[in-house]
This record gives structure tokens, C-alpha cells and sequence, in this order.
């Protein structure tokens, strides 16, 4: 059985602030899930106020693709809440927040972590330039500025946000409301100027299509964006989202425009097994295709692609490599104290189709590069249906499992996955059966059963 859920994004408008938020696809970023679809995933938030509900199923791709910043701040906010990472200024960008499922929690906090990874890296590389700058696109609701200043990580560091003019006016319209965010930016803020929602001295948010090169080009040389100083170009599940001709464009003309820099980018890979198909499909189903995924399928194309349109070196590691490889093992274990969680094969699935990706240009960026890839202590998971790979026994019993996910395979045959026995974790077969698929004490059981007459007429066409 393979579930996806369904979602919809509800939002509202209040007096003053043009406030969307909400929800859930679970796989914009990282989520998604095979067999059990939490409750969670449900949720659809509805705002009061006088703006019409809208749903991204509906809405045009650029409206669409507006949306996935709605969910993905409402899953950021779930995972600080729960202790996956600190920030206490994302909550300032949502109206009601939402619990998510912990397979969720863990996918936003490996993005989180890997992404933050990337910016204090760069942070530290650059201690000593008098100048560095970060240029997020498709910054959402992304609140690095407000994070790193409090921090009082932004010494000598300029931050500039892209995003379309509807999400950066609602940005901008949510910091200037805020007291706490305000309070953060220069007393005396100018009035707006052209594509310009925000100019502080170390933040500019505009309002610009990262698609339009002249335009962003313009709109930051505006805003003070010095072109030769240190960059870190931060794309965090944003460039899928376009064409690939129109991505393709972004990173050659980052590249072009940006000498010193280092551009890092997160987003999916690895499209045609069962569980990218499904991801894809979730997509396509909201309006938002991820459109870069069928020419650059993993992380070695990915690689290929960056070092192709004027990137002069590039690490591009997978989220199982980035967790095991990186991510110290006393922090692994904080994180995997904090929820109850039992779904290490949705987990590593999930790990192994969204990439972290650092390409470098000039000498000083080569150092602020991602360590290449470990040697990965996380088993392949590529499902291999190989007969020698799955062991069949004829069965004479009956099959009792909890939580069990089935498949028909064939006449007189049915593949179960998970679950566990009445008795737990055991063999999947009661226990008068002698012969359990795997005599071995694991965690998980696979295997092809053979099942007799009576149960599979159950399966019949
Ligand atoms: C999934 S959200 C991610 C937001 C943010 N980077 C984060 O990770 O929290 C994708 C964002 O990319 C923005 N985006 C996508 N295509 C864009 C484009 N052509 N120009 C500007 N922004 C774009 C969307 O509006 C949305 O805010």
C-alpha cells in the first residue's frame, strides 16, 4: 500500500499584515512518506481574515511554487519547537503552527543543520575580509538574518533576499509589524524604493524573479551588493522549481557575475526509483514540478552540471553522507533522543534522494567547500528485486502482523514489508511456525510468502 497525502494551502490576510502560512505538503522539502500517512500531513490551516482560501493544486506555477515557502516554514517551526534546532525568530513568520510528524521533524532538521553548516563554514572562512555578503534566492521565509545577527554572527556580512514581490512583500509586511524582527534592522528604515521591500544596513529583502538575470542583476547592484567581495549564493529547494534552461542560467550567471564565491544548494535528486516517482507525482499534483531532477538525477550529475557553467570545484554529498559523514555522532544521538521514531527506512530513503551541494569560485571560497564524501556507513538502499536478493519459502500458515504494508506480486504471492508480530519485533509468523522468513533478530523483515489457497484468493484480480 503507498499513500500519498493530499494537501492544500489555506490562507488569509489579516488587517495589516498579508499573512499566509500554513501548510503541509510534507515533501517540500524533505517530506514525504511511503505506507503510513501521520495525521499530521493533513492539516490545512485557515486564517482569519478576508482573503479567499487558495489551494496550490489550483493556483498557476508561479503561485504554486509561492506556496511551498507557506509549508516549509509551518515544518521548520514544528522541528525548533521540538527541540531539532534553535531559532526562535522563524515563529514570527507563521499564524498557527502545526505539529509534524517526527520522520518530517528529522528531514527539516538535516536540511536545517546542513544548510547552516554551509553558512557558518563560510562565516568562518571569511573572519577576516572587510567585507562578505550572503545572497539568498528564493529566500522564503527564511529567517538566517535574524538567526546569525542575534548571534552576532554577521560581523562585516551583508544579507540579501530574493524572492517573488508577493512573498517578499508579505516578508517585509511581517517584519515591519514585528517588534522583535524590526527592532533588528536600522531605527530609521527608507521608504521603499522599486523592487526594494526592506533596506537595512545588513539586510535587503527585494522582490525580484531570480529568472529575470537583468533585472536581479539591476535590483542588487542597487541595494549595494559589492560583486567582488567574498558571496555565499544560498539556494535552499528553490532552483527545482524552474525549468532547468532558466536554473542552468542562475548558476552560470552567479558564477559569471561572482568571482570570490561559493554557491550552496539543497534540494532533490533521483527521480526514477519507487520513491522518487512518488515524490515527482506529489509534485506535479501541487503545481510545483521539480523540473531540474530528470536531466541532473544524482549527485554526480549535479556535480558535473556546477563545474559545466563556470564553477571551479564542487562537493555535492547526499543527506545520508552529509548525516553520517558530518554531522557529529554525539549530535546524532540529541537528535534521535528527541521523538519516538521507528521509520529508519523512510529516513535513510528520505536522506538519499535531497543532496547539500558547495561549488567554489576563487581560492579563498575552495576552502569554505563541503568535505568530500565519506565512505558511507549507510548501506545502499537501492530496491533490488533480484529473486536471489529476496528469500521465498513456501508458507502453510497464516500471517499475523501489526502495522505490516502488503503488496501483491503475483498470483499466490504478496510482499510484506515492516510491521512486527502480535508478540513484537519477532518473527512475522506466530509462533507455532517454524519457519520465519528470517531466523535472524533484525529490525526489519522483507520477503516474498508463498501463501496457500484460501489467503490467495484474498489477492485475486
Ligand atoms: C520551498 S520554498 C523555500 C524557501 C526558503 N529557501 C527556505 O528554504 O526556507 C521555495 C521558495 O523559492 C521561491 N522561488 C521559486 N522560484 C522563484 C523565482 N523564479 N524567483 C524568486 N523566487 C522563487 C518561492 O517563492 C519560495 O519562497
Amino acid at each position: 500500500m503507498v499513500s500519498v497525502w493530499s494537501n492544500g494551502v489555506c490562507w488569509s490576510m489579516s488587517l495589516t499584515v498579508c499573512l499566509s502560512s500554513a501548510l503541509l505538503s510534507l515533501l517540500n522539502a524533505f517530506i514525504f512518506i511511503v505506507v503510513t500517512v501521520p495525521r499530521e500531513a493533513e492539516w490545512t490551516l485557515v486564517l482569519t481574515g478576508t482573503m479567499p482560501t487558495t489551494n496550490r493544486k489550483k493556483q498557476g506555477g508561479d503561485t504554486a511554487v509561492q506556496g511551498t515557502n507557506d509549508s516549509s516554514v509551518v515544518s521548520k517551526v514544528s522541528a525548533a519547537a521540538q527541540g531539532y534546532f534553535h531559532d526562535v525568530f522563524l515563529q514570527h513568520f507563521v499564524c498557527k503552527a502545526a505539529r509534524r510528524a517526527p520522520l518530517i521533524n528529522r528531514g527539516y532538521y538535516v536540511r536545517w543543520r546542513a544548510v547552516d553548516y554551509c553558512v557558518r563554514r563560510f562565516l568562518l572562512v571569511t573572519d577576516g575580509c572587510p567585507r562578505r555578503q550572503i545572497l539568498s534566492l528564493g529566500a522564503g521565509f527564511d529567517s538566517a538574518y535574524f538567526r546569525l545577527h542575534a548571534d552576532e554572527a554577521l560581523d562585516r556580512a551583508v544579507v540579501f533576499e530574493v524572492d517573488f514581490p508577493d512573498v517578499a512583500r508579505r516578508k517585509a509586511a511581517l517584519i515591519k509589524s514585528n517588534n522583535t524582527l524590526r527592532g533588528m534592522l536600522d531605527p530609521h528604515l527608507p521608504s521603499r524604493t522599486g523592487p526594494e521591500y526592506v533596506a537595512s544596513s545588513r539586510y535587503h529583502l527585494l522582490g525580484v524573479d531570480v529568472r529575470e538575470e537583468s533585472r536581479v542583476e539591476e535590483a542588487l547592484g542597487a541595494a549595494g551588493l559589492d560583486w567582488a567581495a567574498p558571496t555565499l549564493i544560498l539556494s535552499e529547494v528553490v532552483l527545482t522549481y524552474m525549468e532547468a534552461k532558466w536554473s542552468d542560467a542562475v548558476i552560470s550567471w552567479t558564477a559569471k557575475l561572482l568571482p570570490q564565491s561559493l554557491f550552496v544548494m539543497y534540494e532533490q535528486i533521483r527521480p526514477l526509483d519507487p520513491f522518487g516517482r512518488i515524490m515527482q507525482d506529489h509534485f506535479l499534483k501541487l503545481n510545483s514540478t521539480l523540473h531540474a531532477l530528470l536531466q541532473y538525477p544524482d549527485t554526480a550529475a549535479q556535480r558535473h552540471r556546477f563545474l559545466d557553467k563556470g564553477w571551479e570545484q564542487c562537493v555535492c554529498l547526499d543527506m545520508n553522507d552529509f548525516y553520517v559523514g558530518l554531522v557529529p555522532e554525539e549530535e546524532r544521538g540529541r537528535v534521535e533522543s528527541l521523538e519516538p521514531f521507528d521509520e529508519y527506512e523512510e529516513w535513510h530513503q528520505k536522506c538519499s534522494h535531497y543532496f547539500i551541494l558547495t561549488a567554489s569560485r576563487g581560492a579563498l571560497m575552495t576552502q569554505a567547500l563541503l568535505s568530500p564524501a565519506p565512505v558511507s556507513s549507510v548501506p545502499s538502499i537501492c530496491p533490488s528485486w533480484s529473486p536471489s536478493a529476496l528469500s521465498v519459502q513456501t508458507l502453510p500458515v497464516g500471517v499475523e502482523g501489526l502495522g505490516m504494508a502488503s503488496t501483491w506480486v503475483s498470483p499466490g504471492q504478496v510482499l510484506l514489508t515492516g510491521g512486527s508480530s502480535r508478540g513484537g519485533r519477532g518473527p512475522v509468523f506466530d509462533s507455532t511456525t517454524p519457519l520465519p522468513l528470517f531466523p535472524e533478530e533484525v529490525w526489519w523483515y522483507m520477503g516474498v510468502a508463498h501463501l496457500h489457497s484460501t489467503q490467495s484468493e484474498a489477492f485475486s484480480e
